[in-house]
């Protein structure tokens, strides 16, 4: 993968002047304005201490798509196929976060694929359904496009860094439009949380047909020895992976290293989270009724306080 950071830097100015005369006919698209995005729960983890239930969302994604002007909907686990069919046409997107769960053989691997498989129908029937992957989401969106598991242990976990673009970034949807500075701070800074055992590593994306068709790779970092992608999206699908945690930088506060709340990882934050509310918010999907809706969102669930120390400060917790 190439990295050609200053290159890549006179291209954004150069971009960004293109951009401001775009910008018109793209605020006359549609949109809708009250979007609701679906937000994946998953098995607990084996060290959370005092869970709650026997499935969680952590509260910092919910934070993170609220903080961008979106309402959300918890997806619980072990509900039927048709239940997830009903509430993804309900639902205007669908964030996958990060966790520890099997990519295979976890209710989060089995229900990713079911709203994978519509999410891939329905926007080639022209019904626009964004799928933001975070660390856990981006390692699963690999393996759904993939059909298979090619990920490689690295040296990941409690590391910030910052990002090398490919030369495709600044022409990418997702970092397009960010402001130039941010792009800067975003390739300088070490403000992009990692915390991830396994990655994938650009040799086995180079080496996947599938995957090399399916997505774009916007950056990469490196753990000292195997080279991986740490932002992608698809070509042609509102699908976007990231290995790194946007959500840590604004919502969590354990004291770890690779854990930032500089003024331009909060940037970075709610950037990102902008950027995906936005692509929802081109998605018309709704509910049946006013008391479904009511039903489904979060707000019918308290998160609960997991200590300072907790990797998670707060936790929705289900069934
Ligand atoms: C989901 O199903 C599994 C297996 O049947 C069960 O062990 C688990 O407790 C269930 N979880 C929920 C949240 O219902
Ligand atoms: C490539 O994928 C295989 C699994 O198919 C995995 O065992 C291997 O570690 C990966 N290698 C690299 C360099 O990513």
């Amino acid at each position: 993968m190439k990295k050609m950071n200053s290159m890549a830097l006179v291209l954004l100015v150069v971009y960004g002047v293109m951009c401001s005369q775009i910008l018109p006919a793209f605020s006359s698209i549609r949109l809708n304005n009250r979007p609701i995005i679906g937000i994946l729960a998953q098995e607990n983890r084996l060290r959370d201490p005092q869970p709650q239930g026997t499935s969680y969302i952590a509260a910092s994604y919910v934070k993170y798509l609220e903080a961008a002007g979106a309402r959300v909907v918890p997806i619980r686990i072990n509900l039927t196929d048709a239940e997830y069919e009903k509430l993804f046409y309900s639902i205007n997107g669908l964030l996958l976060p990060g966790g520890e769960v099997d990519l295979e053989t976890s209710q989060y691997a089995r229900i990713a694929k079911i709203f994978y498989n519509l999410a891939v129908k329905a926007n080639d029937d022209s019904d626009y359904f964004p799928i933001w992957g975070i660390c856990l989401g981006f390692e699963q969106l690999t393996v759904l496009t993939s059909g298979i598991n090619v990920l490689t242990k690295t040296k990941t976990q409690g590391v910030g860094m910052p990002l090398s673009f490919t030369s495709d970034a600044m022409e990418s949807r997702l970092f397009g439009f960010f402001p130039e500075d941010l792009m800067q701070a975003l390739a300088t800074e070490d403000i992009t949380a990692n915390y991830h055992e396994w990655s994938l590593s650009v040799q086995n994306y180079t080496a996947n047909a599938k995957l090399m068709n399916f997505y774009k790779i916007l950056s990469t970092n490196t753990d000292g020895k195997i080279e991986f992608i740490s932002t992608m999206e698809a070509f042609k699908y509102p699908f976007y992976g990231m290995q790194w945690h946007p959500e840590k930088n604004a919502f969590e506060w354990v004291d770890k290293s690779g854990m930032s709340h500089s003024p331009s990882a909060l940037k970075a934050a709610f950037y990102t989270a902008d950027f995906f509310v936005n692509e929802a918010k081109k998605n018309f999907h709704y509910f049946e009724d006013e008391e479904d809706e009511s039903k489904a969102l979060i707000y019918n669930y308290c998160p609960v306080f997991k200590g300072q120390d907790s990797i998670f400060i707060q936790n929705y917790y289900f069934d």
